[in-house]
């Protein structure tokens, strides 16, 4: 089975778009990950100023992170593998580049609501109302015009990117609607366990109803152009599709396996958690079947390096969730640093890698001549790579040593000192992290600016 050969040449004025919008929230959202990693070493740097407070600083970094950079990243891809894989130009560029500007503006909404204190409270879910209103106005953007473009294709074939890429889309603009409760604006929550439920039913949709589709498609399109080899398998490409959607949207609940759940509830999460090796590996096989043989191709091409070294990332964060979905496992690593080792090696080692690798693999196609430094791309890949390992490490022994110090019954305030160096160390590869952010920003923005007019 091959991927669809392409001939159109728009001017992929959105995906161009996406782009700057992933690489500058990139720089902010590192920067405000190192602001509240030195307020965890050091409290009392921010006094008394409200919008710095960490509990303020905190959903910033992470909304500006999962809708700013990472999902940026992975849409300019999608708007450039669109119109190539259906053989036609986008629906509309006009309206891709509107939705760019709704998107931004919603994110500078996001970080002045958070910073002055407005928020509904719930992880992951703490945009005020009318905020919400706009992330699923620009998700449903996003998807008229990636159903329109389907619409006017001159490719019968729909290729297996096209499904993940119109699957996060829509999902996520249900999905977002769902947990954040949006018929009700003025509290935004259920009552009681049911609101629990719905929350982390949305919680960790996010990453795999949004960020993993995503990413699996750009995978599913980048690496077999590189290695210049036919997808491995079709149907396994299917079957990791649609066991996705089946057994996902059930790992939310295992959040909740410390609270007075009904137990089949709480089953149902971890067999699903445990199931999650079926698409996983689907995905993982086949990318990989593709690949193989053929490294040198994949070292030789930036964008794919990023992409390939996300799939590997994918593989241990998966793992990693599926045994902490383990009730006994997750005695000792709820509520602590471990989980954090986790988003990190999923939304930044996974999704934002394979982010900024789709960035790098269109970037010198959309604008017609290489990239401007593969130095300084081959930088970041290092910096983010030792950053995310160093941050999976440390986090997870700092981890280790909550859980069990808190299952032997130490207190708090005994604990912190434990982890203190582990604070030290994760805000040392903050700052290498923003860094590279910086000069992510900056290669792309030399790549694109310099030839704005370029065609594939
Ligand atoms: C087989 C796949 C996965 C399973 C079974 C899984 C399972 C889990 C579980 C059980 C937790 C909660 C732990 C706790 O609170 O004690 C969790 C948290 C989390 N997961 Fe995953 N995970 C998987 C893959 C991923 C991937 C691919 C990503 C990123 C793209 C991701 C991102 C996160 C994040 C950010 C959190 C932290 C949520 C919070 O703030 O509490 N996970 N995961
Ligand atoms: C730029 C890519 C990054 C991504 C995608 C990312 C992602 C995330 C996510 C998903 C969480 C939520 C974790 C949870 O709820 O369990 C988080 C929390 C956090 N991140 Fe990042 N992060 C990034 C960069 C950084 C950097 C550069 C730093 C600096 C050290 C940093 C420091 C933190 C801190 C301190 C927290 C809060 C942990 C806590 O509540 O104990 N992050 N990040």
């Amino acid at each position: 089975m091959t991927t669809p050969d392409e001939n159109s040449s728009p001017g992929y004025a959105t995906a161009r778009a996406f782009c700057i919008t992933s690489a500058c929230w990139m720089v902010i959202g590192a920067f405000v990950g190192l602001l509240g990693a030195t307020e965890l070493i050091a409290p009392d740097i921010a006094k008394n100023i409200g919008w710095l407070v960490f509990g303020r600083i905190r959903p910033i970094h992470i909304n500006v992170v999962l809708f700013g950079f990472v999902t940026p990243g992975l849409l300019a891809a999608a708007f450039y593998y669109f119109p190539r894989l259906l053989r036609c130009e986008l629906f509309s560029e006009k309206l891709g580049v509107f939705t760019v500007w709704v998107w931004n503006l919603t994110l500078v909404a996001a970080v002045i609501s958070l910073a002055g204190g407005h928020t509904q409270g719930r992880e992951y879910a703490e945009l005020i109302w009318p905020i919400d209103v706009m992330v699923v106005a620009a998700f449903g953007l996003v998807f008229f015009n990636m159903v329109m473009t389907v619409r006017r294709r001159t490719e019968p074939l729909l290729y297996v990117s096209i499904w993940y890429g119109l699957a996060a889309t829509i999902l996520t603009a249900a999905v977002y609607a769902l947990g954040n409760v949006i018929w009700r604006p003025d509290s935004g929550a259920l009552a009681g366990m049911a609101d629990a439920v719905i929350l982390w039913f949305y919680g960790h949709s996010i990453f795999n109803l949004l960020l993993t589709p995503l990413a699996a498609g750009i995978a599913y399109y980048v690496i077999p152009r590189v290695v210049l080899s036919p997808l491995y398998s079709h149907r396994l490409a299917m079957l990791g599709f649609w066991s996705l959607m089946l057994v996902a949207p059930q790992i939310g609940t295992s959040h909740l396996l410390q609270v007075p759940l009904p137990t089949w509830l709480k089953v149902i999460a971890i067999a699903d958690s445990i199931a999650m090796a079926i698409p996983v590996m689907a995905f993982l096989i086949n990318i990989w079947y593709t690949a193989k043989g053929r490294l040198g191709e994949i070292h030789a091409d930036i964008g794919a390096k990023f992409v390939f070294t996300g799939t590997i990332m994918y593989f241990f964060a998966s793992l990693q969730g599926a045994v902490m979905a383990l009730p006994q496992v997750q005695r000792v690593t709820h509520f602590n640093n471990w989980v954090v080792g986790h988003a990190h090696i999923g939304v930044l080692g996974f999704a934002g890698m394979i982010a900024l690798g789709g960035m790098y693999y269109i970037l010198p196609r959309i604008t017609g001549k290489q990239l401007y430094s593969r130095l300084l791309a081959d930088f970041q890949y290092w910096m983010v790579l030792i950053g995310v390992v160093g941050f999976t490490v440390v986090l997870t022994i700092a981890g280790m040593t909550q859980g069990n110090a808190w299952l032997n019954g130490h207190a708090v305030y005994r604990v912190l000192p434990m982890v203190h160096v582990y604070y030290i160390v994760r805000a040392a590869l903050g700052l290498m992290l923003f860094t590279s952010a910086i000069v992510g920003l900056y290669n792309i923005l030399r790549t694109l600016l310099s030839n704005p007019g370029g065609t594939p």
